[in-house]
């Protein structure tokens, strides 16, 4: 795949196969986010990864996540999540809360799953580049990884409300965690692409 086709083509992945991931290729992916660009070179992402036995570990924790936003969403954010649900391509039934909740729980089943995290910031300044540092190589990891047939989904979600028991668990209380990423051969590919604004009507400058 060219960079053009790997970018369009690339879809969030949230059905996985048994299949392992090789170390191999989990040290390709991590070695393309290290090639990120990164303010002033300091490089301050960091990884762990989890393997699908302590995954299973998460579950509970991984579902309550889920069911705790939702339950903290008045009414309106709850309908407005919905409808943005209804329109992603979440394996499942017809409940694309259920599907969702039920992703949340397996992660689809993925094999791995890396959690990236930065230092927690002393400045406002420091905090405001390190996401997007952290940002730049997640997405340098996911496109590696599409790139070879792997997909993945860049997860938020779960750290919403269970950031601080994630980081207790994996002795990182001190950190500031970015995102949490299964990563693994899509059981189903390709997938539907959800819809996306026109790029033009966000742009100015061009004719
Ligand atoms: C910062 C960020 C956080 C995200 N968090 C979640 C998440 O918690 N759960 C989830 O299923 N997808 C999550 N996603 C994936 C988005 O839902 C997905 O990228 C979007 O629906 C567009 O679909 P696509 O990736 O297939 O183009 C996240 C993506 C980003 C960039």
């Amino acid at each position: 795949m060219d960079t053009m086709e790997t970018i369009m083509t690339r879809r969030s992945i949230r059905k996985f196969k048994d299949t392992p991931l090789s170390e191999e290729k989990i040290w390709k992916y991590l070695e393309a986010a290290n090639m990120a660009p990164t303010a002033s070179n300091r490089q301050p992402w960091n990884f762990i990864v989890i393997q699908r036995e302590k995954l299973e570990n998460l579950q509970e924790l991984l579902e309550a996540s889920f069911k705790e936003r939702l339950e903290d969403m008045g009414e309106e954010d709850y309908q407005n999540y919905k409808e943005r649900l209804e329109k992603m391509p979440i394996p499942g039934e017809a409940d694309q809360i259920k599907n969702m909740q039920s992703f949340f729980r397996t992660l689809g089943n993925a094999p791995v799953a890396i959690l990236v995290y930065v230092d927690e910031p002393d400045s406002e300044q420091r905090g405001f580049l390190d996401v997007q540092d952290a940002a730049a190589a997640i997405e340098n990891l996911i496109l590696a990884a599409w790139a070879d047939g792997v997909g993945s989904c860049w997860m938020c979600g779960p750290l919403v409300k269970k950031g601080d028991a994630l980081k207790k668990i994996f002795n990182i209380t001190d950190k500031r965690l970015i995102a949490l990423i299964p990563l693994g051969y899509p059981e189903t590919f390709p997938v539907k692409t959800p819809p996306k604004d026109d790029v033009k009507d966000k742009t100015r400058g061009l004719p």
